[in-house]
């Protein structure tokens, strides 16, 4: 692994740039207002965003500058979809739209029983060429890795080929879980955090993103 702006090892990528890393220790301070807190999420998605792009394709095309005609590059084939995992996933939509305006929007509604910590969908709706697109699954914790996986597992069954991972914080119990269960999808994150504690929140965290995002506790 290299110590650069981003720690790759491919499969998991954690974004070390320090502006990154500044915003990311204001979003978990305790007194962080709600608006300053969604203010940070949007800043950081985008920052984040530009890394879990850095793979799109290519292609080249001739333009005229006014100087004189050159080939140049613009993105190529596949284009993207963002797919939020409701309801905190949509507290990262904004920034990475920030970078990809046109990129078509999807959901998926899971929720976590207190009890199993297991995930339960109730709602799906992903754009009807969803297979054709290159898609961010954004939440913006990777916790136990359950609704991840179990978001995943609904999007394969829905035709998406290709996805990315795209949190603000992960644990490793959640990277492994993600890993073991969705090898072909990559992660990309902040920081990787000490571990879970006993009701599946990630220490020491920035607890819990929903209702930091929203205001609700
Ligand atoms: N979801 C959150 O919002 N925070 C956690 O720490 C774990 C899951």
């Amino acid at each position: 692994m290299t110590q650069a702006s981003a720690t790759h090892d491919d499969d998991v990528i954690v974004v070390s740039h320090p502006l990154v890393q500044h915003k990311l220790t204001l979003m978990r301070e305790r007194q962080t207002s709600t608006g300053e807190f969604r203010n940070l999420a949007r800043e950081l998605s985008l920052l984040i965003g530009y890394e879990a792009m850095r793979d799109l394709p290519l292609e080249p095309v001739e333009i005229d500058t006014p100087m004189e005609r050159m080939q140049a590059w613009r993105l190529a084939g596949k284009k993207l979809c963002l797919i939020s995992i409701l309801r905190a996933g949509n507290g990262i939509l904004d920034g990475l739209l920030d970078l990809v305006p046109s990129a078509r929007i999807g959901h998926v509604g899971l929720y976590r029983d207190p009890e199993t910590l297991e995930p339960v969908e109730y709602y799906l709706k992903l754009p009807d060429d969803v297979g054709n697109r290159i898609c961010l699954v954004v939440d913006p914790m990777l916790a136990t890795g359950h609704s991840a996986v179990a978001a995943i597992d609904r999007l394969k069954q829905a035709g998406c080929a290709r996805m990315v991972f795209v949190c603000l914080l992960a644990s490793p119990e959640g990277i492994a879980c993600l890993r073991k269960a969705h090898p072909d999808v990559r992660i990309v994150t902040c920081a990787i955090d000490r571990g879970l504690d006993e009701h599946g929140y990630i220490r020491p965290g920035l607890g819990d993103a929903g209702d930091r995002l929203f205001g609700t506790k």
